[in-house]
Parts: structure tokens; sequence; C-alpha cells
């Protein structure tokens, strides 16, 4: 009987005792210029739900990350007054039931990688303070119907890698009947949504205030009108074949564009001026499997006289199919501070000895290197003379050809001329001739 009570109070203290959190996770005192207070980071924690962990005060971060989690439903460790980052990423979360009362403060919220396909329609009513969402890698289709109207302040969003490109394309992302984000948002993210067709004029709503936009991995083969406050621009894989200046400037001129990136496109060439109206600070032209033409002029006329005006710090055309770039480029490229041309099929001829002259960082000399001529096949360009880079003049040297061609020809014509003015002015009579062998 005594051990039966002795039993049953032990029972007891272990449901009341309370556990601490930072007992179990790693819990650590983070003082910002905007913010201050606890990270609690119970990321890879199973189970941790079910104790029903007391968490301490002023915490500011809760990361709850690869818990195994599958719901979210109101719990303890969901209300807090000071709570201003959330992070429910990589889960299997298929439900979530979060309360804006309850968390006045959130600001930041995670929720990718998951297996989302549904959101509670009242899910964000009240998040007023909320700035940044993701909710990439989901499973969101058109069938979601998502809609973020009540998030006012938001500034971020990123719905990357879930099938909602039919859907945006049909339902504007900036209006109340469509996804209803607000005018005022700086950054959106949609890549790998599937996107094919859309409308020239779609970002006009956010023309003046959109810093971001991440519309890689889609099936895009046109550039839409971009905005004109826009800072960073990703246009990477989709299926576009041309670029032009018209691009980067239609009416105004991106002035704000800083951060360019077009890898794996299809065009097969970077033509005159494209980026002439621009003042980018990194550009990304990799993997353009296609790309043979980088025109001097790329960056236009002006800057190759005076590059006073060029800010490029990086640039890289790896893994394109160039073989040659013009001299007058050199210039410019001196004062790029990560220059990246390797894995292209250059050909080491006397054009290509500027680029033994540049300072390239040397992680990425390695594969720059030369694919012909043959005597010099996968040599690297910076193990190479200046004297290895010749052009040979042989007889069948296209120019050579021609002259030579021109001159059998004019000499040529004129032997033929010369031998009728000769027979038209003389006459030469035969019968001349036939007295004169007679005297013979
Ligand atoms: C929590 O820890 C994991 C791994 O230990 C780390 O990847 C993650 O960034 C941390 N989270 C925060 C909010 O610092
Ligand atoms: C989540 O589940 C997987 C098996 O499905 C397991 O390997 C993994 O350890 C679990 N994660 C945690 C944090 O316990
Ligand atoms: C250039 O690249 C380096 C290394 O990748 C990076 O640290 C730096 O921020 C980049 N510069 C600009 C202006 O983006
Ligand atoms: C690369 O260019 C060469 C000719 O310069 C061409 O024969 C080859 O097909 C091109 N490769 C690709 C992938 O376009
Ligand atoms: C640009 O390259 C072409 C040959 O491709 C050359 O004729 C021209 O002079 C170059 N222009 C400048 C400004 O370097």
């Amino acid at each position: 009987m005594r051990a039966y009570i002795l039993f049953g109070i032990v029972i007891a203290c272990f449901q009341s005792e309370s556990v601490m959190i930072c007992d179990i996770c790693d819990c650590q005192q983070k003082s910002g210029p905007a913010t201050v207070g606890v990270v609690v980071n119970c990321s890879s924690h199973e189970g941790l739900l079910e104790v029903n962990p007391i968490l301490p005060d002023a915490f500011i971060t809760l990361d709850l990350s690869r818990n195994n989690l599958t719901s979210i439903q109101p719990a303890s460790i969901f209300q807090s007054e000071t709570l201003v980052e959330l992070l429910l990423n990589r889960n299997f979360l298929k439900e979530i039931n979060l309360y804006s009362n309850r968390l006045p403060q959130l600001k930041r919220l995670d929720l990718s990688e998951n297996q989302l396909e549904q959101l509670n329609p009242n899910l964000f009513k009240g998040f007023t303070k909320l700035e940044y969402l993701n909710l990439a890698s989901n499973k969101f289709t058109a069938m979601s119907q998502l809609n973020f109207n009540s998030l006012v302040n938001l500034k971020e969003i990123i719905l990357d890698n879930n099938n909602i490109g039919d859907d945006i394309e049909t339902r504007p992302l900036f209006d109340e009947q469509g996804y209803g984000l607000p005018l005022n948002i700086q950054s959106i993210s949609i890549s790998g949504i599937n996107l094919v067709n859309l409308n020239l004029e779609y970002f006009k709503p956010v023309d003046k205030t959109l810093r971001k936009l991440v519309i890689s991995n889609n099936n895009l083969t046109i550039f839409v009108k971009l905005p004109q406050r826009l800072e960073y621009l990703d246009y990477s894989n989709n299926p576009i074949r041309n670029i032009s200046s018209n691009d980067f400037y239609l009416l105004e001129p991106l002035v704000y564009l800083r951060e360019l990136k077009l890898n794996n496109l299809d065009i097969e060439q970077v033509p005159q001026n494209v980026f002439s109206t621009l003042m980018l600070t990194n550009l990304e032209l990799k993997d353009n499997k296609n790309l043979k033409e980088f025109s001097n002029l790329t960056f236009g006329r002006q800057l190759l006289s005076d590059t006073y005006d060029f800010y490029l710090e990086n640039l890289t055309l790896r893994g394109s199919n160039i073989s040659t770039l013009d001299k007058g480029l050199s210039v410019l490229f001196v004062k790029v501070k990560r220059l990246d041309l390797q894995q292209n099929p250059w050909v080491c001829d006397c054009r290509l000895s500027w680029l033994r002259k540049l300072s390239i960082a040397p992680d990425l000399t390695d594969d720059l290197r030369c694919r012909s001529p043959r005597y010099l096949y996968n040599k690297r360009i910076f193990d190479l003379d200046e004297k290895d880079f010749v052009c040979l003049k042989s007889w069948w040297n296209e120019s050579e050809v021609g002259v030579t061609i021109g001159l059998v020809f004019y000499s040529l014509l004129v032997f033929v001329t010369f031998t009728w003015i000769y027979v038209f002015i003389y006459h030469p009579d035969p019968k001349v001739n036939r007295q004169e062998y007679s005297k013979l």
C-alpha cells in the first residue's frame, strides 16, 4: 500500500514537473542592432511538443526545423509576446493552426520543405507584423487558392518549387482576388513553379517598389517588363533564346540593378549594348551552353574609352561555348575582381594572348584551358607563355587565299585586255606574216 502511494507521488511529480526547453535545446542570448533576446534552437529534436516545455523569457527565435512534425496545433509553445521568428521548415507538416493574438510580434515564418497542400483561409488573419514568409517546396497547386490579403506588411515571400505557375498566370499576385500580396512588397521568389507564359505587364503594380525578383527555373521564353526599382534579378534556367538591350531598358533603364543572373539560357550571343545602361556589380552568365559570342560592345562603346563608370566586381562566363574574346574588353576585365572564364573552348592564338595579362584569382584558373590548337589542347592558359599564343601564317590562311585568287584574276584580266587592244589597234595582217615567212 505504502509503495503504491509512493509510486503514485512519483508519477504525479513526473507529470507536473516542467521541462525547461533550454535543458534540451540549444539556447543563446543574441543581441543584434534590431533584436535582443534568446534564440532557442530545437532543430532535430523529435518528440519535443509532447513534453510541453517551458520557454525562457524574451525568446525571439524558435527553431523547430527537422522535428518530423506532422501538424501544428495550439500549444503553449506557440504562445509568446516576444517571439519574432518561427522556423518550422523541413518537417512533414500537412496542417497548421497558429493564431495572431498568441504571437503578436511574429515577423518571420518559415514553413518551407513540408507537405502542405492547403492553408486554412484564416491562418494569416491578424498577422499584420509578418514581414517574411517562406512556403517553398510544399505541395501547393492551383487548387490551394493561396491568398495573402491579411499580410499587409509582408516584405518578402518565397513560393519556390510549388506547382502554381498556371495559377499565378491567371490569378495575379497583386490582386485581392488573386494572391493579394501588398503593393509595397520588396522581394518575390517564384522559382521552379512551372511558369510558361506571363503577361508582359505582370509586375506593373510593383513597378516602383519591388527590389528583388527570382523567377528562375521556369519555362519562360521572354523577358517580362521589369520593375524599375529592381536591384536583384535572377532569370536563370529559362528557355530564352535572345537577350537585347530592350529587356533591361524598356522606357527607363534599370539604374538600381546591381546583381543579374542569366545562367543556363538558350542564348547564342550576348549582343552589343545589352548591359550598357546598367550599373551592375555582379553578373552571372554561367552554363549558357549555346553561347558563342560575347560582343566587345556588350557594356557599350563609351565604357571602353572611359572605364570610370564600370562597377562590375564579379563576372562569370563559365561553362559556355565561347572560343575567343576581343582584346578591347581587356580594359574592363582588368577591373573585375572575380572573373570566371573557366570551361569554355578557348582557341589559344594571338587574339587571346591578352588574357594572360589579367590577374585572375588562382582558384579560377584551374579550368581555364585551351581547346585548340591541338598541341595546346587542355593546357592551362596560365601555365603558358605569351609566345605560345601565335597565329600561324599558312598558305590555306583564308585571307591569303583571297588575295592570291584576286591577283590571278587581275593578271588574267590585264592580259586579256591588252591582247584585245593589240588585236583591234594593230590588226596584224596575216598576209604580211606570210610574206615575211616567205622572205625567210
Ligand atoms: C540551429 O542549429 C542548426 C544545426 O545545428 C543550424 O543549422 C541552424 O541554423 C540553427 N538555427 C538557428 C536559428 O540558428
Ligand atoms: C525523423 O524520422 C526519420 C525516419 O523517418 C528518422 O531517421 C529521423 O531520425 C527522425 N528525426 C528526428 C529528429 O528524430
Ligand atoms: C563577389 O563574389 C564574392 C565571392 O563570391 C562575394 O563575396 C562578393 O560579395 C561578390 N561581390 C558583389 C559585389 O556581389
Ligand atoms: C559550340 O560551338 C561550336 C562551333 O564554334 C559548335 O560546333 C558546337 O556545336 C557548339 N556547341 C554547342 C553546345 O552549341
Ligand atoms: C570590337 O571587335 C571587332 C572585331 O570583332 C573589331 O573590329 C572592333 O575594332 C572592336 N571594337 C573595339 C572598340 O574594340
